[in-house]
């Protein structure tokens, strides 16, 4: 049967989406750096916990990182069950991230559980019209039942750490004070641009973290401070977080620092930088 211009150009139908709307509006807030091992899990994590345990939000943590550390990092307390995140940005059927989130253990706190198939999904996107608005569209109704979700992107800059910052509103930069991590810092402030061009023109930069601060290199931390502070000015938040064994035990117990050593130095320390960017992030709504 010959097709009719009409029906050819019928607009195509949305996926139905099966979860709920509910009635929050969610700030969206990746933590990206273009280095490994700058502490970005660690402060994904600790932060979602302190926003969490501390000031009484709803928070989604989601593991963009194909090592899918977040989950590992909190699965003393995890519940049971969740689904594929992988599949969710995959396969663009209306599923949302909240529908395959599971409970941290956190009061307030869900997280995506555990996904191997997150290594294939920058393949399996990497044809795909649209690839870069998976996670955005996975998240459109998810913001509606959070006060904040908590994206913790992968080391470099492919395919999922774009999807991330193209769904995020705002985002925080860790860096560890070393030229090489301050490289790192201008490569997410590049890509930051170039997404804001073409993808998410409200993306905003809320702040570049200092962490794994060795107070005893006093020489090379003040060297590699004032780089990083000459660069990027009030961006750098004064809340620092300083090396602690207590938040690398943490991350071995598979619990958030505020429940591991909940009198340790970094558990102060990210509890003061968890309300130092809540109020700026108050200040950008
Ligand atoms: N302030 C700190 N003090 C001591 N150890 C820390 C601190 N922050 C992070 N670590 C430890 O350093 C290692 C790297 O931290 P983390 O996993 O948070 O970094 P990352 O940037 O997410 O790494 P990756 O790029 O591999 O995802 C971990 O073993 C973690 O426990
Ligand atoms: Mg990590």
């Amino acid at each position: 049967m010959r097709m009719s211009l009409s029906s050819f150009n019928r607009r195509p139908s949305q996926p139905v989406k099966t979860l709920a709307m509910g009635d929050k509006a969610a700030t969206v807030v990746a933590i990206a750096a273009q280095k490994g091992g700058v502490g970005k899990t660690t402060t994904a994590v600790s932060l979602a916990s302190a926003w969490a345990r501390f000031h009484g939000l709803k928070v989604l943590l989601i593991d963009l990182d194909p090592q899918a550390n977040c989950a590992l990092a909190l699965r003393a307390g995890l519940g049971e069950g969740g689904g594929s995140l992988a599949e969710v940005l995959s396969e663009g059927k209306g599923k949302e991230v909240a529908e395959i989130a599971i409970a941290s253990g956190v009061p307030g706190l869900d997280v995506t559980p555990d996904d191997p198939e997150l290594q294939q999904v920058e393949a399996r996107l990497a044809g795909k019209i649209g690839k870069e608005l998976a996670l955005r569209k996975a998240i459109e109704r998810s913001r509606t039942h959070y006060d904040l979700i908590v994206l913790d992107c992968p080391p470099h800059l492919g395919p999922l750490s774009v999807n991330g910052l193209a769904a995020a509103d705002q985002v925080i930069v860790p860096c560890t004070p070393s030229a090489l991590a301050l490289a790192g810092v201008s490569g997410v402030v590049q890509a930051i641009h170039e997404v804001r061009g073409q993808l998410n023109p409200n993306l905003a930069l809320l702040g570049v973290v200092l962490t794994r601060v060795d107070a005893r290199n006093k020489a090379t931390n003040g060297a590699a401070m004032s780089l990083i502070e000459e660069a990027f000015g009030e961006l750098v938040l004064p809340e620092k977080v300083e090396v602690n064994n207590a938040l690398a035990g943490a991350q071995l117990a598979g619990q958030d620092i505020f429940a591991h050593a909940p009198a340790s130095r970094g558990a102060r320390q990210y509890m003061d930088l968890a309300e130092a960017l809540l109020t700026r992030i108050d200040q950008g709504r």
